[in-house]
């Protein structure tokens, strides 16, 4: 079973003895999946990338209250604990950091922040204001909590990738990144802590989101305007999904594509379907 650590020394002097007990080397190297639990099996994937890189795995379980607005889920967010830790002692986890709000923050807020560059204004931090400094100042204390030689991440949210690689190279950080691919459903959903309260029906129209990115990707050797067709197309035939957004990407600078743009992109979708706000994206390679 995980060790289930709540104080910042305490971990910090486990994390050490870990690193005296183990051989020199990979074994010793100490790798971090920052998380917000409600952990499924994407979040899973990501552990077991982290087992590859080294031998000290630190998941941390903490619902970030500084990425959220104040209009969005914070307090229904799941937490689930005591599940999570079942599932990590399954994976064979040596520590989970699961700290509380007054640990990480305990002037009630960081007076001190990292700002995202200014990526962190389009798409989700459009709607999201104030998302991804809040995102990255947690990221940056969990790094200095932890000492990771790699962290982990999911390409599920890959505006967040791109913000944390660019703020990684901006800062001098010396933490590796490493990025995993999207864990999905067989029906393609991705998997989403969110995805628990879809109703059925909901869950069903869900799939349009996953079902467009499938047909751009499909549709992209034809150019940009049939991939972004073929996604607006599925995602139109489903009255329950509101589209918030449908954007294609440069992988270099994470801007918008100008019609005519060829090569290797990145399809983003995000969509409300009922109350829930799903994430979605693909690459694509646009003809
Ligand atoms: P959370 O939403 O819990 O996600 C934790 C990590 O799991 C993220 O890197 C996310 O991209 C990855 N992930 C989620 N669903 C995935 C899927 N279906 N396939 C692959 N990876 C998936 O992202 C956060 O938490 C927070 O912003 C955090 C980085 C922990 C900072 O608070």
């Amino acid at each position: 079973k995980p060790e289930v650590i709540s104080t910042i020394d305490g971990l910090r002097e486990r994390i050490a003895a870990a690193k005296n007990r183990a051989e020199p080397g990979p074994a010793a190297r100490v790798v971090l999946v920052p998380t917000m639990g409600a952990l499924h099996a994407g979040h899973l994937s990501l552990v077991r990338r982290a087992h590859a890189r080294g031998g000290i795995v630190v998941v941390s379980i903490f619902v970030n209250p500084l990425q959220f607005g104040p209009t969005e889920d914070l307090a229904s967010y799941p937490r689930t604990l005591d599940a999570d830790v079942a599932a990590l002692a399954a994976e064979g986890v040596a520590f989970v950091f699961a700290p509380e709000v007054s640990t990480m923050y305990p002037d009630g807020a960081a007076d001190t922040r990292v700002t995202a560059g200014p990526v962190a204004a389009l798409l989700e931090g459009a709607v999201r204001p104030g998302h991804f400094d809040g995102m990255l100042t947690v990221v940056t204390k969990l790094i200095n909590i932890v000492g990771p030689d790699v962290v982990v991440f999911g390409q599920k949210d890959a505006q967040q990738v791109f913000l944390v690689q660019q703020a990684f190279a901006d800062l001098n950080m010396r933490t590796e990144i490493e990025v995993v691919p999207i864990v999905r459903e067989p029906s393609g959903l991705a998997l989403s802590s969110r995805n628990r309260r879809l109703e059925p029906t909901e869950k069903e129209a869900a799939l349009a989101l996953s079902a467009a990115l499938a047909a751009a990707a499909a549709a992209a050797p034809d150019g940009l305007q049939a991939a972004q067709v073929a996604a607006h197309t599925i995602l139109a035939a489903q009255p329950l999904v509101k589209l918030d957004y449908l954007v294609v990407v440069s992988p270099q600078d994470f801007q918008p594509v100008a019609a005519g743009f060829t090569g290797p992109a990145r399809m983003l979708v995000a969509a409300h379907v009922g109350s829930i706000r799903l994430i979605d994206n693909e690459a694509i390679d646009l003809g």
